[in-house]
């Protein structure tokens, strides 16, 4: 009941306002004429995404929304009009590191004239007009202000710099088909759903990205036979929550993530459906009954479990405590024994106790998570937690923790990966392996990379490969 009415007051702060834009004036409208794709002075856009995949996804929009305006992409930032920095804010480092890259775009200012620099994405979210103040910095545009890239960029041609930043409770962006930056054809993130409604302490998502809303089924249908038809063979589905989704057809029929998952596998046995994030408490028996039924559903869950002690999760608003969790990992098991299993995990959140800390180790010993994205607590400006509670546990404590938690987890990883020794698993061929003259890699159903000789096979098929050794990280095999 309390989180409820916090997470109502949440949205009575109303960031859904429009902080500022600049106003259109006679002369630029003049400018705002689509440039044709074949012209051939055609303004070259570079971009670099920093933070999760669903950046990763919108920057593929971004280019989308740029290329339709005639706007070419180019991969080298030195020949490009328009430099681009999609940015996140979830840590104080992941800011920091690109506010150091913003220091190297203005050397390119410098050298070229004429060339635009661009923030998109949760910093500029969070951080708004503040950016604009570094001379460096042209341009400003939230996660739901894309579409506006191409007038924002012609507008500041003319008046100098460009900037907005309004949240949306409607925009997903269903209609635009993204430009796929993916290096091999035949993995493709798919946003189903954009916006988080949990209100975690520690978390500046929610403001940086807004409420949660679900797309479109059928375009996320669309999107997926599409890809498969340009020969992609793995789809990802991403939201901030994905047990969340529900998408009300015009005949009144809900569509729910189970629901929209089946519908995504039913496109082609040989298209693998992937998904992250799931929340723990919301991930439901349907779902995992419907991953069971099908194929070409992967084995994996994503399920960030963030502490093992019930005091720090209520602290952090999550709607869980730690034998829901362990409830919810025993079903999963039940339901799909060979299921992976990964998570995120943060270490020195407020007031945290070395009891809190040994509850993590414990819960993770407990569950044996394949892998793990782990974390030192940072506190984030305007955060229930920055709001409410002091960040008290020193620095040098964060990281002896976060230390033993990384321990911990290579530990397990060790001993997940080894017991895949001996198994044959069904591989998604990715293209050549980093390291291995002639040797291929792609993923099994549950996420865990391969390693094997290419004999003869490429990107795009699936191969049984017989797992004969493993590190913490690769499973190492031939094919069968
Ligand atoms: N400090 C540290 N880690 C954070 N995360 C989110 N916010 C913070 C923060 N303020 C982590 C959580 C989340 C992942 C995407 O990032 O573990 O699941
Ligand atoms: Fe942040 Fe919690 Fe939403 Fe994840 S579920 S994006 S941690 S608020």
């Amino acid at each position: 009941m309390k989180i409820k009415e916090n997470q109502n007051s949440f949205y009575g702060i109303s960031t859904i306002k429009r902080l500022s834009l600049y106003v259109i004036s006679d002369k630029v409208m003049n400018l705002l004429r689509p440039l044709s794709i074949d012209t051939p002075h055609a303004r070259k856009v570079y971009i670099e995404t920093y933070g999760c995949q669903m950046n990763f996804n919108d920057s593929e929009v971004v280019l989308s929304i740029l290329q339709k305006e005639g706007y070419r992409y180019t991969e080298r930032m030195e020949e490009a009009d328009v430099i681009l920095a999609n940015t996140c804010s979830i840590r104080d480092n992941a800011e920091q590191r690109i506010l150091g890259r913003i220091e190297q775009f203005a050397f390119q200012k410098r050298k070229r004239k004429g060339v635009l620099v661009g923030i998109l994405g949760c910093m500029a979210e969070r951080l708004k007009e503040e950016l604009l103040e570094n001379s460096t910095v042209d341009l400003v545009v939230g996660p739901d202000c894309y579409r506006r890239l191409p007038e924002l960029l012609q507008l500041c041609e003319v008046e100098g710099k460009g900037i907005d930043t309004l949240l949306s409770r409607e925009e997903t962006y269903a209609d635009i088909a993204p430009v796929r930056l993916d290096k091999n054809g035949v993995n493709a993130f798919i946003s189903i759903m954009r916006g988080c409604n949990n209100v975690c302490s520690y978390c500046v998502v929610p403001y940086t990205r807004g409420v949660e809303r679900s797309r479109d089924c059928g375009s996320i249908v669309r999107e997926a036979c599409q890809l498969f038809e340009n020969g992609y063979r793995e789809v990802t589905l991403l939201g901030q929550n994905v047990d969340s989704y529900r998408w009300t057809a015009g005949d009144g029929t809900v569509v729910d993530f189970a629901d929209l998952l089946a519908q995504v596998a039913a496109v082609n046995p040989l298209l693998r459906v992937r998904f992250s994030t799931s929340y723990p408490s919301d991930i439901s028996d349907k779902l995992l009954d419907v991953m069971a039924s099908r194929e070409n559903i992967c084995h994996h869950i994503h399920l960030p479990v963030q502490s093992g002690s019930d005091r720090m999760l209520e602290k952090m608003r999550r709607k869980y405590d730690r034998a829901w969790y362990l409830e919810r990992v025993r079903t999963i098991r039940e339901k799909l024994p060979d299921c992976g299993l990964t998570t995120d995990i943060i270490a020195g959140f407020c007031s945290e106790t070395e009891e809190d800390h040994r509850d993590t180790l414990s819960l993770m010993e407990e569950v044996g998570f394949d892998s793990a994205f782990m974390f030192q607590y940072s506190e984030r400006p305007g955060t229930l937690a920055a709001r409410h509670y002091p960040d008290d546990v020193p620095p040098e404590v964060k990281t002896r923790r976060l230390n033993e938690i990384i321990a911990l987890q290579m530990r397990k990883s060790e001993e997940r990966y080894a017991a895949q020794v001996g198994t044959t698993q069904t591989v998604l061929i990715e293209g050549p392996a980093k390291r291995g003259e002639g040797d291929l890699c792609g993923r099994a159903s549950n996420y865990m990379m391969c390693v094997f000789p290419g004999d003869g096979h490429k990107a795009g098929e699936y191969v049984r490969v017989h797992i004969n050794a493993a590190t913490p990280a690769t499973l190492i095999g031939e094919i069968e």
